[in-house]
């Protein structure tokens, strides 16, 4: 049976970098970016262009480096943020642009204060000024999954006669369910009159834990695009994940009629480098990505897995990038092996005193770890990705004691814009008693809303890497910092992220504002 092609679109830097906390430096948009393209993702959202000059210069930079992949910008339905997607993705071989205005009744009130003709007025202009930059342009219905079918028909009919190829249907709100949304994209492939026109698209959110299941359902009835983020990171509960998507089509290949042309290889790593990025960690019980995924605990499992593998396991875990890690540079590799390794990751080093900071920290590494792994290199290039105007703060020194019947004590020197102040405290725990002693030198006033420690390769000598989320005025980030140390990692985590507040400016959310 000849299958039709999935295109498989991924916001992981748009909607999922819309997760608290989850935004990313431009560095790290285009390693993300790079991975996503190597592993084939047809349409690369690259982010929301008027969203800041930030977010600009990251789609623009990502348009001038792809060179497969098709490069989207978002933009609300109005016609200066259509022209920032417009030249942010000029570069690009291949460029999108994605247009959206919401469609459901009480968006249409509350939100826009806009009658529905206004709205399908607004959408058919928006799609006009799309086209002056691109043949390429998608449009949205937000809100879709609590629109009215009458309307959503006739909205779609409208822009696809204005020139719209990519028809998205998303359920926003996360609030549909797979027959009722089978139902809707049935609906609107028979109804909409010129619906032969275009593709047809889902953008689901997992609010009900239905996104995927919501998503495969409307490819069933039709749709021939899915927007899918890798580890389902995204607003709230996340968007429909890539991996669970993909991975779906292929095992159940007897059911789905489509193919995607993903590299299945390329999801791990994938989903690897957008947790260590994010400071999002994948649970261990997660579908295809989590720790557990391919691991059969008990031994009834084990026994059957052992007699004939495709007992117990539908998917081999090779199939979608999982090996033992894999030993890649030691003590005495050089700099060119080291240089090679890191564009094989698809990190580029912006010059020469770069290369030169990394590698020293490299080999600093590989003094105190023998082996050294690719994700050490993730999470080392990470770390000294941070250039000196955004390093407001600076670990210089930290001495911790920690003894049995003792309380923990942490002495540190933090550079401050430049000048060096010292502090001591105590706390419940060594990574307590840091925290104090560098709030006594920051007075930051933020709260702390997350920490979490994961180790980044196997054994004891694996360095540790650290999470920590803080809050400050309504602003959320995400600081990380890795070392074989755990309360030296969680020191540089913390500093991570008060730099970022300290750092970043307001960004406008797309679906916050009219
Ligand atoms: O969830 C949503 O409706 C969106 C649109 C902008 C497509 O993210
Ligand atoms: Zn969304």
């Amino acid at each position: 049976m000849s299958k039709e092609k999935l295109v498989i679109f991924d916001t992981t830097l748009r909607d999922g970098e819309q997760s608290p906390g989850a935004s990313m430096t431009q560095e790290e948009k285009i390693r993300v970016a790079r991975q996503l393209e190597k592993m084939r993702v047809d349409v690369i959202e690259a982010g929301f262009a008027a969203a800041s000059p930030g977010d600009f210069k990251a789609i623009h930079a990502i348009a001038g480096i792809l060179k497969e992949s098709t490069v989207c910008s978002l933009a609300r339905a109005s016609e200066t943020d259509i022209e920032h997607a417009g030249e942010a993705i000029r570069p690009a071989a291949r460029k999108r642009i994605h247009t959206f205005i919401a469609t459901s009744p009480i968006h249409m009130e509350k939100k826009l204060g806009m009658t529905p003709d206004e709205v399908v007025e607004r959408a058919v202009k928006a799609i006009g000024w799309a086209r002056r930059y691109t043949d390429d342009v998608e449009f949205s219905a937000e809100d879709a999954g609590r629109s009215e079918l009458d309307f959503l028909c006739r909205i779609f009919e409208a822009v696809i006669r204005a020139g719209a190829t990519t028809l998205n249907v998303p359920d926003t709100v996360g609030y549909t369910l797979p027959t009722p949304f089978a139902h809707t994209m049935g609906q609107l492939l028979n109804r909409v009159p010129n619906a032969d026109r275009g593709v047809w698209s889902v953008h689901c959110h997992n609010d009900l834990g239905l996104a995927v299941a919501n998503s495969l359902s409307a490819v069933l009835a039709g749709a021939r695009q899915v927007e899918c983020t890798i580890n389902g990171l995204g607003e709230r509960a996340g968007n429909a994940a890539l991996e669970e998507i993909v991975m779906a089509v292929k095992t159940r290949a007897d059911i789905f009629p489509v193919e995607t042309c993903i590299d299945a290889t390329q999801i791990v790593p994938a989903s690897k480098l957008v947790a260590q990025i994010t400071g999002y960690p994948v649970q261990p019980n997660k579908a295809i990505v989590g720790a557990n995924a391919f691991a059969h605990e008990a031994g009834i499992h084990q026994d059957g897995v052992l007699k004939h593998r495709e007992t117990y396991e539908i998917m081999r875990a090779e199939d979608v990038g999982w090996t033992k890690n894999k030993l890649v540079l030691g003590k005495h590799s050089g700099r060119t092996a080291f240089r090679n390794r890191l564009t094989e990751l698809g990190i580029e080093l912006t010059g020469e005193d770069q290369l030169n900071a990394v590698f020293t920290r490299f080999k600093e590494l590989a003094d105190k770890k023998h082996e050294i792994f690719d994700e050490d290199l993730q999470a080392l290039v990470s770390d000294e990705a941070t250039l000196p105007e955004q390093e407001y703060f600076r670990l210089n020194y930290s001495r911790v004691t920690s003894e049995t019947g003792e309380i923990p004590q942490a002495r540190i020197a933090l550079s401050v814009g430049g000048r060096e102040q010292q502090a001591e405290a105590e706390g419940s725990g060594p990574v307590d008693a840091t925290f104090k002693a560098v709030e006594q030198v920051a007075h930051s006033g933020v709260e702390l809303l997350l920490y979490s420690v994961n180790a980044i390769t196997t054994g004891t000598d694996a360095q540790g890497e650290v999470t920590v989320r803080l809050a400050k005025n309504g602003r959320v980030v995400n600081g990380q910092g890795a070392d074989t140390d755990i309360v030296i990692a969680s020191a540089k985590a913390y500093i991570n992220a008060l730099n970022k507040l300290h750092a970043s400016q307001g960004k406008l959310n797309p679906q916050g504002e009219v």
